[in-house]
């Protein structure tokens, strides 16, 4: 494929990356660790108009340290957090210890779960760092229950040496896999960052 794949600037380094030696440090950025109220506040509230109203099976794959993982279970979902790195792995295990929630060291685009299905997949800023996203995306399609939805936070970030995935390019390898997409610009959001953007960020919200 390559034509989409070819537009994926720096995939290759978002691959290369040693996401072990990251897990320390990961959440000292205000949109990793949502330590302040007001980043934290504002992700909540996206993620509340993300996940419709039910508590809803959520996938989080490349999940990290758990951030997200902990807002959607704060939010009453049933969370399974997949990521690669044993190191992040075990942060989010103790971030999210006695919630309802579940954590594999496993592939982000094929992930360990077996048979069971899921409401929603939760994918924020690990699309780009995937080999073959299109090849993950139909997968991921496959692991969704009837209704469910993909929701892909992603970004291009930086403007001197740009890394990440362009939403025109995550939109087009979406859309012929759902019935309804919508993709929203979250470049204008400081609460969300901390500070002010002006690279690419967006959400792609895919109804399957
Ligand atoms: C930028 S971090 C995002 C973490 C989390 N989703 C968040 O938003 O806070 C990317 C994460 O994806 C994971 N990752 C990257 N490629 C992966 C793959 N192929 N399979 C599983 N995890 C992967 C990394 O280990 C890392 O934890």
């Amino acid at each position: 494929m390559t034509h989409d794949n070819e537009r994926l600037t720096g995939a290759n380094a978002g691959t290369d990356l040693d996401w072990d030696a990251q897990a320390a440090a990961f959440d000292d950025e205000p949109d990793h660790g949502l330590r302040d109220p007001e980043v934290r506040r504002a992700w909540a509230e996206r993620l509340r108009d993300w996940l419709p109203g039910r508590a809803l099976d959520v996938l989080d794959l490349g999940c990290g340290t758990g951030s997200l993982s902990l807002l959607a279970a704060e939010q009453g979902h049933r969370v399974t957090g997949v990521d690669g790195s044993p190191a992040m792995i075990d942060l989010a295990r103790a971030k999210l210890a006695g919630r309802d929630a579940v954590f594999l060291v496993g592939d982000a685009a094929a992930p360990p779960v077996g048979e069971q299905r899921y409401d929603v997949i939760l994918v924020r800023h690990v699309v780009w760092a995937l080999p073959d996203p299109g090849r993950a995306l139909r997968h991921w399609r496959g692991l969704l229950r009837p209704g469910g939805r993909l929701v892909l936070v992603e970004g291009v970030w930086g403007t001197v040496t740009p890394a990440g995935i362009p939403a025109d390019v995550l939109t087009g390898l979406v859309t012929p896999l759902a019935a309804e997409v919508r993709t929203e610009r979250l470049s204008g959001e400081p609460a969300l960052w901390g500070k002010e953007v002006s690279d690419e960020r967006y959400v792609v919200v895919a109804m399957v």
